[in-house]
């Protein structure tokens, strides 16, 4: 143990000691405001199960914060094992740069939010809180709607481990 019990807090190295090698699924989440924006996200969980919520970490840095900051809607979608393009599409270039809506498949859904015709799995939330929580910030949803045709189990991060963000968090 490298720190008494509630004294000083731990560094980010310090606390990657815990995180090592721990997996977790990766979601594309997509929204629409002024402009349509998505990104890779690993930072997602089931929040709540009665009420249904979805808590969704956003980093400051990326185009899709600044989209969602005035979304109302937010869809996460699974990535298939075939995913591999799109989850570097939206991982590993920025909407500063590129376009990543001209070069996949997609279909306006409430709000104007893309939904990614290659994820059979989603689900779409509407935005009810915003919550800073240090270098990103916490979209709470309420699922909404639901596509699930396909029993996947999405990629993971020991799939996307090697990618390099298109923001650095
Ligand atoms: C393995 C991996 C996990 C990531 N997890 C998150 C995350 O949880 N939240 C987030 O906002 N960005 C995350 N990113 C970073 C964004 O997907 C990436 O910076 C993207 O290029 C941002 O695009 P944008 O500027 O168009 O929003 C992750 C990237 C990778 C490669």
């Amino acid at each position: 143990m490298t720190s008494e019990h509630g004294q000083a807090p731990l560094d980010t190295s310090q606390f990657d000691t815990f995180l090592e090698g721990l997996d977790y699924p990766m979601f594309v989440v997509t929204t629409c405001a002024l402009e349509r924006a998505g990104c890779l996200v690993g930072f997602t969980t089931q929040a709540s199960i009665d009420p249904p919520r979805l808590l969704v970490c956003l980093s400051v840095q990326n185009h899709t914060y600044r989209v969602a900051r005035d979304a109302s809607f937010l869809a996460v979608h699974v990535l298939g094992p075939d995913e591999d393009r799109l989850a570097r599409l939206f991982g590993e270039q920025t909407g500063d740069q590129v376009d990543k809506f001209a070069r996949c498949s997609w279909r306006a859904g409430p709000g104007g939010v893309p939904l990614l015709e290659d994820c059979p799995r989603f689900v779409l939330g509407r935005v009810l809180e915003q919550v800073p929580l240090g270098d990103h910030v916490g979209f709470l949803l309420q699922p909404v709607a639901v596509e699930s045709s396909s029993s996947v189990q999405g990629l993971t991060f020991e799939d996307v481990e090697g990618m390099s963000p298109g923001h650095p968090a």
